[in-house]
């Protein structure tokens, strides 16, 4: 999800994997026959199915609401996730603004206004939050995904890949 230049999905497909890329944007896809590629929003697109769902360099271009309604999909699908992402710190490296509460959950804002014609930005928003470190995982829990493996690769200190396992999947009783 977020696909942008597609390295990552490449990569997917040459470790064998079948492998859908999703983009809002389709300048940057390369030309790869192995990998179905989709020009989307990720609000849009139906999860249903895939064992593996990997949303690299994209969660910090949602919005709050956005990243909610993902993690219930993906909750639904019940399969992993990975979520490479910044988190807000108390000393932020890139601009954001000062900390905010949205939906519960303590963050800081980066400012997209030039969206439109950034080809890594966001889609349709003009702002996207960024939550502190414990309240994406408070948000992960409270969404379905209670045990998360966290890596920071020495490439990229200021970026964070988190494994999501999701739990339990909740029995209809039918009432
Ligand atoms: C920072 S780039 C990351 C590209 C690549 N995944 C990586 O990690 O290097 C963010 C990508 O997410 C895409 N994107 C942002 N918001 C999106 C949305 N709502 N739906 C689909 N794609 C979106 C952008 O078009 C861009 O290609």
């Amino acid at each position: 999800m977020g696909a942008g230049h597609g390295g990552y999905a490449r990569r997917a497909a040459d470790a064998g994997w079948t492998v859908t890329a999703v983009d809002a944007r389709d300048d940057r896809f390369p030309d790869d026959s192995r990998i179905t590629w989709i020009k989307q929003d990720v609000r849009e697109f139906d999860l249903t199915g895939f064992d593996l769902v990997l949303c690299l360099g994209l969660w910090y271009h949602l919005t709050v609401d956005d990243q909610m309604s993902l993690l219930t999909k993906m909750a639904r699908n019940g399969s992993p996730v990975v979520i490479d992402t910044h988190v807000a710190t108390d000393n932020p490296t890139f601009k954001l603004s000062d900390p905010v509460v949205q939906n519960g959950y303590t963050g800081r804002l980066y400012n997209e206004k030039g969206w439109k014609t950034r080809l890594t930005a966001s889609w349709n928003n003009t702002e996207s939050f960024w939550p502190a470190e414990d309240e994406f995982y408070r948000m992960l829990a409270e969404h379905g995904f209670p045990v998360v493996f966290a890596a920071t690769p020495w490439v990229t200190r200021d970026r964070t890949f988190f494994l999501c396992a999701p739990g339990p999947q909740q029995e209809s009783t039918g009432e």
